[in-house]
């Protein structure tokens, strides 16, 4: 396209160029996203026909971030820590469109992002630092007669300050180990430890900062707290639930940007009467039909949530599709009593699985529906062209944002909105 200097100048004012603030979360929109080789693979590795055709077809066009991208526990901790700055960086630079938070408490009350309240032993190199390891829940305990290597650190058991000084690292440990160093090395083999140098933990509000910054959207979750609420006496969970609204609208957010998620219902219907802009765009997370046993009954509850206001719901990968007799995969009952009410879906998680032949072969949750049908890595594909095309999901939660993001520009979904 060809701007005359006027229309130019206009152009760069609306993305906010002309202001003379610091850009927020020290970054500027990125203007020049990158896939790097990993789509390209994937598709390569697919079972000739129409759908390799098509995706093939899109190899050289230039690619824009999507919303219909959603950068899981900050969008690449396929290689990067999760939850940490160069994470959600990274993510970014994949064309993720909306980059999560998992929101839990500290001990003064602050939020910051870590994907569980007590997983700072697997995901930080807390035990390694003696003064923090003995404020944990379980400090570090050694590997000994027969018994694995344990500790348990919650954000709970330290203050925001003693948060920030921690290195992010890969999730994993060595129940093996026998000492605190030892233990913090547990990553998994098609993981990566390359990017696991001291990653900067994230407090909730630099991570809104970051992501405003960078002109996306926020999808933060609101992690089950795993200490006895209300917390000190007089936290409550509504006041939890509160807290992570207030920080958007004190950063001035507009809840039209925001995609709160909770696996807990209650905070769902919570922020629905509270604050119900915020409650509107909010998504449920469901895990409550992981069994032949519970999930007609997970089907059956679509039908309370509606009713209820919901309007975005988020079961994992396997909950939304099932394997045909003939090798295909097709949308499930969940996805279908989902669709018929007008719910939008949301899910997750893709690529936290590695390489599909050996999800194939030893199972894995979020393929366990079909898991016969699924046989190599050009495979993922195919499941997300039927998640896009016959479930009609509104986004997708993924741990290599860029997977996605190339399927999502191919297909024209979630370009060019912010
Ligand atoms: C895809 O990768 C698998 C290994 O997982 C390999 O056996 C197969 O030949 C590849 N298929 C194509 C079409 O490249
Ligand atoms: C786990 O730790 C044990 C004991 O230190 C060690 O022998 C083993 O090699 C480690 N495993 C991995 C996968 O690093
Ligand atoms: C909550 O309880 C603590 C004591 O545990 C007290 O110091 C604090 O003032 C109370 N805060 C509110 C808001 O009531
Ligand atoms: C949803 O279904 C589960 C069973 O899978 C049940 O235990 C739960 O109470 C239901 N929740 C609601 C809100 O209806």
């Amino acid at each position: 396209m060809h701007l005359t200097p006027v229309v130019a100048g206009l152009a760069l004012a609306a993305v906010g160029n002309a202001s003379p603030c610091p850009p927020r979360g020290g970054v500027k929109p990125i203007k020049q996203i990158e896939l790097g080789p990993r789509p390209y693979y994937l598709v390569n590795n697919m079972t000739d026909g129409p759908l390799k055709d098509e995706l093939q077809a899109c190899t050289d066009k230039p690619m824009k971030p999507s919303t219909w991208s959603i950068g899981h526990r900050g969008g690449a901790p396929l290689q990067f820590p999760e939850h940490s700055r160069e994470s959600a960086l990274a993510g970014a630079r994949m064309g993720a469109g909306v980059l999560e938070c998992d929101v839990a408490f500290t001990k003064d009350r602050e939020l910051v992002c870590r994907h569980s309240q007590c997983d700072l032993h697997t995901t930080t190199n807390i035990v390694a630092v003696p003064e923090l390891n003995a404020k944990c829940t379980q400090p570090f305990r050694p590997a000994a007669d027969g018994k694995p290597a344990s500790a348990k650190c919650c954000t709970s058991d330290i203050t925001l300050a003693e948060f920030k000084s921690l290195c992010a690292k890969m999730d994993g440990a060595n129940t093996s180990a026998t000492n605190p160093q030892a233990y913090l090395a547990g990553t998994p083999s098609w993981r990566t430890d390359l990017y696991a140098t001291c990653g900067t933990v994230l407090e909730h509000k630099e991570h809104i900062a970051l992501v405003e910054g960078l002109g996306l959207r926020h999808t933060p979750e609101l992690k089950a707290p795993e200490v006895k609420m209300p917390f000190q006496g007089n936290y409550t969970q509504d006041m939890y639930a509160q807290q992570l609204i207030d920080n958007y609208k004190r950063a001035r957010v507009p809840a039209e940007r925001v995609l709160a998620q909770s696996f807990q219902y209650r905070d769902v219907l919570y922020w629905l009467k509270a604050e119900p802009a915020f409650g509107k765009t909010a998504i449920l997370l469901d895990e409550s039909g992981g069994t032949p046993e519970t999930y007609p009954q997970a089907v059956q509850n679509l039908t309370t949530y509606h009713a209820a206001g919901v309007r975005t719901v988020a079961p994992p990968l396997a909950y939304l599709v099932e394997a045909t007799k003939d090798g295909k995969i097709a949308p499930s009952a969940y996805a279908r009593r989902a669709n018929e009410l007008g719910l939008a879906i949301i899910t997750w998680s893709l690529e936290r699985s590695g390489p599909l032949a050996a999800v194939h072969r030893n199972g894995d949750s979020y393929y366990s529906s079909i898991r016969d049908v699924i046989h190599k890595d050009g495979d993922m594909y195919e499941l997300l062209d039927v998640l896009y095309r016959k479930v009609k999901v509104a986004g997708l939660f993924s741990d290599w944002s860029a997977t996605v993001t190339f399927y999502a520009n191919c297909v024209g979904v979630g370009l060019g909105s912010k």
